[in-house]
């Protein structure tokens, strides 16, 4: 037997993840089945609720943010059973018939629930919604959102010049725009086509690179109207929509397979299986740049479920090699930028991360965090207005790191630590619960 490599402490409610690495090493080794995707979790509980009939979700993401838009829904008049992977079920109320909720609609931790449910509550006449969120949540921009509601006719006001939540929004008949948006945002693009759905006419959304496209999937799924122009890369919906309820069945996140594809790439002699991933083109530039580093991932057992492209994910230790990350693929895989910047720490070079400065307004300043958090391991690691600069090949030590209760920074730093010699204590580690419940269980599981 050897000592255990992963446990936990439980202080005032705050999780310290412990990883001691032993002294012979470790390696990884087994197949693991990851929780549903959070994006498509998000759309179904959306749609499910604003559509007429039932919608049956299977493989639903029970993380934090999910919960957040379930209750958020379920407030303004959605019947939502109890979430669970198996079956949820969504007795929707139609487009234009949620209820006007006398509480307080709390979004928790989750930008993805908050900015795309602005769309649908403002488009919603007659009714008064006030919408907040956690620290993190209250400090992040919705003017991005705020400001082509706006354009569209939308009553919001929030602090800081109608930008910050708390909001309050008094729902208007909308208006439909073409609206050109400065930045690469699945969430702006969804807001905007969620609040076209009410507002007759074409609402068209052109963006300046492809963002993830589950929305537009979804909505056509569900029976919107919707037309896709890739050489624009514009949207289009027309309203007044009805949408009719699916069965959806969540695939597992890329975002969350990200962690254990690296975590492979990096510790000698592992080898693991990552089962039904989604592989949606606009998801899959983690595994584009981690080709370029010459990690060895192969994609077995591709097929298509209920309309996103799915596959189990090979992956085996190999010396990996830096390599530049910019440019348009930034939006496929944005969520994956600190998980890449653990991949650099351990590759031969220095790896470039440029026009990511987005990453700013994520959940934390992840550049600003993961820049300091990695240093304090050993890391050469300098931070860039908009990205980062890595050099690999440093050994790192075991010490104390943050993250600053931010889920993706939680795990890397967990990934990280397994390249460690000695502990590495992970505090606030509870933050991986917004998006991968069972973290620390697989991690434990896979090790050997
Ligand atoms: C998401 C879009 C992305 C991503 C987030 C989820 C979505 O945010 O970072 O985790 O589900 O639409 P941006 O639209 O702000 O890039």
């Amino acid at each position: 037997m050897i000592a255990a490599v992963v446990s936990t402490k439980i202080t005032n409610s705050q999780e310290t993840l412990i990883i001691q690495r032993p002294n012979n090493g470790l390696s990884l080794k087994g197949n693991i089945s990851i929780p549903g995707d959070k994006s498509i979790s998000h759309r179904a509980l959306m749609l499910g609720a604003i559509a007429q009939g039932q919608t049956n979700i299977q493989g639903l993401l029970l993380g934090e943010d999910p919960r957040s838009t379930a209750r958020c829904f379920s407030l303004l008049g959605a019947n939502i059973s109890q979430l669970n992977t198996e079956l949820v079920e969504v007795h929707g109320v139609g487009v234009d018939n949620l209820k006007e909720p006398s509480r307080v609609l709390d979004c928790g931790n989750s930008g993805t629930t908050m900015r795309l449910m602005l769309g649908i509550l403002a488009s919603h006449p007659e009714h008064f919604f006030a919408v907040t969120g956690d620290s993190s949540l209250v400090q992040r921009p919705m003017s991005r959102v705020i400001q082509p509601l706006t354009q569209m006719g939308a009553q919001i006001w929030g602090r800081k010049g109608n930008s910050l939540a708390p909001l309050a929004i008094q729902g208007q008949k909308l208006r439909p725009i073409h609206y050109h948006s400065p930045i690469a945002s699945a969430q702006v693009k969804s807001c905007i086509l969620f609040a076209g759905l009410m507002a007759e006419g074409k609402t068209t959304v052109t963006e300046p690179a492809l963002s993830r496209d589950h929305s537009e999937r979804m909505l056509k799924a569900f029976g919107a109207e919707i037309q896709v122009d890739p050489e624009t890369n514009s949207v289009t919906v027309t309203g007044p929509a009805k949408l009719k309820g699916q069965d959806v069945v969540v695939p597992g996140d890329i975002s969350s397979a990200a962690f254990w594809l690296v975590a492979a790439a990096i510790v000698p002699g592992s080898e693991l299986v990552i089962e039904n991933v989604g592989v949606n083109p606009t998801r899959t530039g983690i595994l584009e740049v981690l080709e370029k580093m010459e990690a060895n991932i192969i994609q077995e057992n591709q097929r298509v479920v209920a309309g996103e492209p799915v596959a189990d994910l090979r992956v085996r230790y190999s010396p990996l090699k830096a390599c530049e990350i910019s440019g348009s693929i930034i939006p496929r895989l944005i969520d994956e930028i600190p998980i890449l910047a653990v991949a650099a720490m351990f590759a031969e070079g220095t790896t470039v991360i440029r026009d990511a400065a987005e990453l700013r307004v994520k959940e934390s300043d992840r550049l600003a965090v993961m820049a300091t958090q990695l240093q304090k391991l050993g890391a050469r690691v300098t931070e860039l207005p908009d990205g980062l600069e890595i050099t690999g090949g440093i050994s790192i030590t075991g010490t104390d790191v943050e993250s600053d209760g931010d889920h993706r920074i939680a795990m890397s730093l967990a990934i990280a630590a397994l390249n460690a010699t000695g502990t590495t204590n992970i505090h606030q580690a509870e933050a991986a619960s917004i998006s991968y419940p069972n973290f620390a269980k697989t991690l434990q599981q896979i090790c050997t």
